[in-house]
């Protein structure tokens, strides 16, 4: 189906109303002030001045802020200590009564400091590099099987190279904004978050409250990527603040800049990659070890080395994963954290290979596929690799490549084709529960706390519970976004339409046993969205291959990306117009990992430079020229009733590889370090 969004004419029109725009009485405007140095301690900050400026109502710092019930988690303990863990941390804040009053309060408040040493330059020879307990997504740090370094020291044919990725911030074209108003007895925190359950169970025992205390609400979020996927400061900050507002609403939106220090981000990578085969291309060996930083307050690692223990068979793996503490920002979830720069430097590696070994990239993947896990030895649920890189090889113009590089050019142009695989893994939560109501006017309310981030989710749960139901979807009323709604977990990991989508199936189903064709007003049952247990025989994972056409300009070494394509197996696509949309837009956001992002972190003061949309560059409609996407028609019925594995992230992996691949195909100039910048042609 193809259903246009529900919500779209509401969008249009203004009236859907996104966390900043809901309607409050008398509310106060937050401003915070932040953190000048990158590590040490306030000394003292004069808030004279502030105090006085015209529409002030409080200036709060950590001599006067109200404490929290719990300050183990550094990021979120805003105002509750002296001490700077980083460049850009919340340090006081102004309440005041218009944005512009607090802003300009907040830019009178005097610094001093009893300012440390500090160290934010990350380099993979640093004394402090450790190996963290595990990586993100519950994965273990550091996997091996068979004798990888025997591989490597036997082999014919061997890659060894250093591919790395650099910080890159989320940028949602909705900043993080939150109002909060404490009544007394209740914390009502509108917010712009990937879930509202989620959000309250880290937010309420900041606070010492019991869930029931505290609501969310979260009806319309513009755009999130993982960075709205767990509160950060601002979220504590506009909630601390609420505490101290006489029961005023607080109102926070965090300026473009502020996201940079304070929303999380991509930390860089360096994957040292060793790849071996045979003299017929056939993996013998494959090593990853990457080294990422991590803030020294709050610990992250990125799983770039985990795509590398599931794509190819080899009898040889290994994948390890190294962090340098450093005094610098908290990084959190960016779209397909792990998998997305892992994919970048494994299949530009696979490219490497390709080159060595003579062979054809497509080939060379085909002659490593396998139809089980190489490392759990469980059976893949489905395994479409192969037949997603064929279909495109087709669908393409694959044999218009040619193998040499830097043998087709058009002017000043030199043009080339790249390849590259994607994946990833199917992850359903636990937890998700919906409820379905029968109503006096013949209409079903469906209830779950669901996330709408512009991915399409008040359109593909409504078609879900119509499907369920066997009614037509005008006679569903989906209500999501509200912790007063049952639990659903977070709008992250490509799980949120398998996961709610499971418990909508679930209550219907069960309506449907329990009350059968003919309901009564008011019948209402609860379900809970079941566990896959399929999970424990296979490997659920989806993958893809995507395929570009790259222009490299042979004077200015200026990049284009003339076409991309991407086609997927994902399992079931419930809404073929949405489902488009996650992917070119995960690929739009590939390209721009490929081409433009760059956070550049100047180690002398410990802050990113470029922070903001004119240093920090993301794609442009004019950079995007011909992008498509396509699927492959089916449905895994390993991955529960629904048979999807999820569409959010698979998009982003892979793409930064095949433009890289095709630039190579170009020019003959092997770029490993992202972006594809032009100085890195000439
Ligand atoms: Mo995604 S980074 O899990 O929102």
């Amino acid at each position: 189906m193809s259903t246009p969004r529900i919500d779209g004419e509401l969008k249009v029109r203004g009236l859907a109303p996104f966390a900043y725009e809901q309607r409050t009485e008398r509310p106060l405007y937050l401003f915070p002030v932040l953190s000048r140095i990158a590590a040490g301690r306030v000394a003292a900050l004069d808030t004279a001045a502030a105090e006085a400026a015209p529409g002030v109502f409080a200036v709060l710092t950590h001599a006067n802020a109200p404490k929290l019930a719990s300050t183990d988690n550094l990021e979120l303990a805003v105002l509750q200590s002296a001490d700077i863990g980083f460049r850009g941390q919340i340090i006081g804040a102004v309440l005041a009564e218009t944005p512009e009053e607090a802003r300009y309060a907040a830019g009178l408040v005097g610094h001093s400091y009893d300012e440390s040493a500090h160290d934010a330059r990350f380099r993979v020879d640093h004394p402090d590099a450790y190996t963290p307990e595990g990586v993100n997504g519950g994965q273990q740090a550091d996997v091996s099987k068979g004798d990888v370094d025997a591989a490597l020291a036997s082999a014919r044919t061997a890659v060894d190279h250093v591919y790395t990725t650099p910080i890159e911030h989320n940028n949602p074209m909705e900043p993080h904004t939150a109002v909060a108003q404490w009544d007394g007895r209740t914390l009502t925190l509108f917010d712009s978050t990937q879930g509202v359950h989620p959000a309250r169970s880290v937010l309420a025992p900041l606070f010492g409250l019991e869930p029931d205390r505290m609501h969310v609400i979260s009806p319309y979020v513009g755009g999130g990527f993982g960075s709205k996927g767990t509160p950060h400061a601002g979220e504590a900050l506009t909630a601390l603040a609420a505490f101290a507002a006489d029961g005023r609403p607080v109102k926070y939106a965090l300026t473009r800049q502020q996201m940079f220090p304070l929303a999380g981000y991509r930390e860089p990578t360096h994957q040292h990659i060793r790849l071996a085969a045979d003299p017929g291309g056939r993996l013998t060996a494959v090593s990853v070890d990457v080294t990422e930083p991590t803030s020294k307050i709050k610990e992250f690692a990125e799983q770039a080395g985990v795509p590398a223990r599931t794509m190819y068979a080899a009898p040889n793996i290994r994948s390890t994963h190294r962090l340098v503490p450093l005094d610098v920002p908290v990084a959190s979830w960016f779209r397909a954290p792990g998998e997305c720069p892992g994919m970048f430097g494994l299949e530009t590696a696979m490219d490497d290979l390709a080159a060595a070994a003579g062979i054809d990239p497509i080939e060379l993947r085909r002659r490593n596929d396998t139809d089980v896990d190489p490392m759990s030895g469980k059976p893949f649920s489905a395994r479409h690799l192969v037949e997603c890189l064929d279909t495109g090889a087709e669908r393409f113009g694959w044999e218009r490549r040619r193998p040499e590089p830097g043998s087709r050019r058009e002017g000043d142009w030199l043009i080339g084709l790249g390849v590259a695989s994607s994946t990833y893994p199917f992850v359903r939560i636990p937890g998700s529960v919906a409820r379905v109501r029968y109503r006096a006017d013949g209409r079903y309310e469906v209830g779950i706390g669901a996330a709408e981030l512009g991915t399409g989710t008040w359109t593909s749960l409504t078609q879900i519970a119509a499907e369920a139901l066997g009614c037509p979807k005008e006679s569903v009323m989906l209500a999501i976004g509200d912790t007063d709604e049952p639990n659903a977990t977070i709008a992250g990991g490509s799980s949120g339409t398998a996961s709610w989508g499971g418990a909508i199936i679930a209550a219907a189903d069960e309506f449907r046993e329990k009350f059968g064709e003919r309901p009564e007003p008011d019948d209402e049952v609860r379900a809970e969205s079941p566990t896959v247990t399929d999970a424990e025989n296979f490997s659920l994972h989806s993958f893809g291959a995507q395929f570009a056409e790259v222009r490299v300009n042979s004077r200015t070494g200026e990049v284009r990306v003339d076409r991309l394509l991407g086609v997927f197996s994902v399992g079931r696509v419930i809404n073929a117009r949405t489902a488009r949309s996650q992917f070119i837009g995960g690929m739009t956001m590939g390209l721009g990992m490929a081409l433009h992002e760059e956070s550049v972190m100047d180690p002398r003061f410990g802050h990113v430079v470029n922070h903001d949309l004119a240093g920090y560059h993301v794609p442009a409609c004019a950079d995007v020229h011909d992008i498509d996407a396509i699927w492959l028609d089916e449905r895994d019925e390993h991955a529960g009733k629904l048979g999807a594995r999820g569409i959010g992230e698979i998009g982003i992996t892979g793409t930064a590889a095949a433009i890289a691949n095709a630039a190579y195909n170009a020019t003959g100039v092997r770029v490993r370090d992202l972006p594809l910048t032009l100085d890195k042609f000439l």
